[in-house]
């Protein structure tokens, strides 16, 4: 199917990395056409579970002025008769609303019509979803049954899920696990997870918190250096300290951990790290295909990294 995805315009590559890392697993990678907007092939259900897209639709048509409507509306009206209801939002509403049939529901339809503006073309996406901020809020680390202030929110976690682009029935390990926010994402996908900490407490909170979300997974306590779990897809955000003492010791730690993780991994490792890390990523035996800037705030810009083993 052709799936158009509009990104959100904050966050430097944030948005770009995480497109690059779901398409180029789960279809192919997709091109940019206009402004914030690009289109690409794959399952639509698994763009609309994207953290940093504004809206996720199927690509109906792009079109520069309403003359050249009635040419291209076609296969858009049929499909809209086939739901129950539909709506239509974004630019031009009215305009493309004219031509199509059926019951309008405009506060919760069945088919939503989104128009996006970009700066060459209108672009008409269909079942679309607008991905807002407060979507996640219900998973967010201050409203789980366990916290702790290490925690990521959903979003954020879902963005990692997304950028190693885990499917349905992935085996997803975690061996820095903490309370758990990434695993409750990818197990909300769908996935097959495995959490490891070296602290008790955090596994028994973790345990706690997939639970409360459905999510069923095997978390142990154990050292990551020493973790051995086969997984598809590993993503992880291990623990991070800003001092020079401690920066030497997690250099270490990584190292250790992440030449475990090369001989665990057989698709993709997505990791966060608070420094510059090619050299340690490379040493440890993987290849890095991609890379972002997540700014925190201005003493701390952490980065995540897209690995093949
Ligand atoms: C930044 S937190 C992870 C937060 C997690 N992503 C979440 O959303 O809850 C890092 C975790 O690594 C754990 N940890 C530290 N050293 C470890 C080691 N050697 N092996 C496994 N876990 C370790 C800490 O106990 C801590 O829970």
């Amino acid at each position: 199917m052709k799936v158009g995805v509009v990104l959100t315009r904050k966050g430097g590559n944030i948005p770009n990395l995480e497109l690059y890392g779901l398409s180029s697993r789960v279809g192919r990678p997709f091109r940019w056409r206009d402004s914030y907007f690009y289109t690409g092939r794959g399952p639509l259900w698994r763009f609309k579970e994207m953290a940093y897209a504004r809206v996720v639709g199927r690509h109906e048509f792009s079109f520069s002025s309403t003359g050249e409507l009635p040419g291209k509306v076609t296969g858009l009206r049929r499909r809209v008769l086939s739901f129950p209801s539909f709506g239509v939002e974004g630019s031009m509403e009215r305009e493309v609303g004219w031509w199509l049939d059926g019951r309008v529901d405009l506060r919760n339809p069945d088919n939503l019509i989104f128009v996006y503006r970009g700066r060459r073309k209108y672009h008409v996406l269909s079942e679309a979803r607008i991905i807002r901020g407060k979507d996640f809020a219900p998973r967010d680390a201050r409203n789980r049954p366990f916290f702790h202030p290490s925690s990521m929110n959903a979003r954020d976690a879902r963005f990692l899920v997304n950028v190693a682009g885990v499917m349905p029935g992935d085996v997803v390990l975690d061996p820095f696990c903490g309370a758990g926010g990434i695993l409750i994402e990818a197990g909300l996908l769908g996935a097959r997870v495995v959490g490891v900490d070296i602290d008790g407490k955090m596994v028994e909170g973790c345990r706690r918190n997939l639970l409360h979300y459905g999510v069923s997974g095997a978390v142990m306590e154990g050292d990551a250096r020493e973790v051995d779990v086969e997984a598809d897809v590993v993503v992880t955000d291990p623990p991070y300290g800003r001092s020079t003492r401690l920066t030497g010791r997690l250099r270490e730690l990584y190292l250790d951990a992440f030449e475990r993780i090369h001989t665990l991994v057989k698709e993709r490792f997505v990791v966060v790290l608070p420094f510059e890390g090619e050299g340690l990523l490379e040493r440890s035996g993987f290849e890095v295909l991609g890379k972002a800037h997540w700014y925190v705030h201005s003493s701390l810009t952490r980065r995540v990294y897209l690995c093949s083993p």
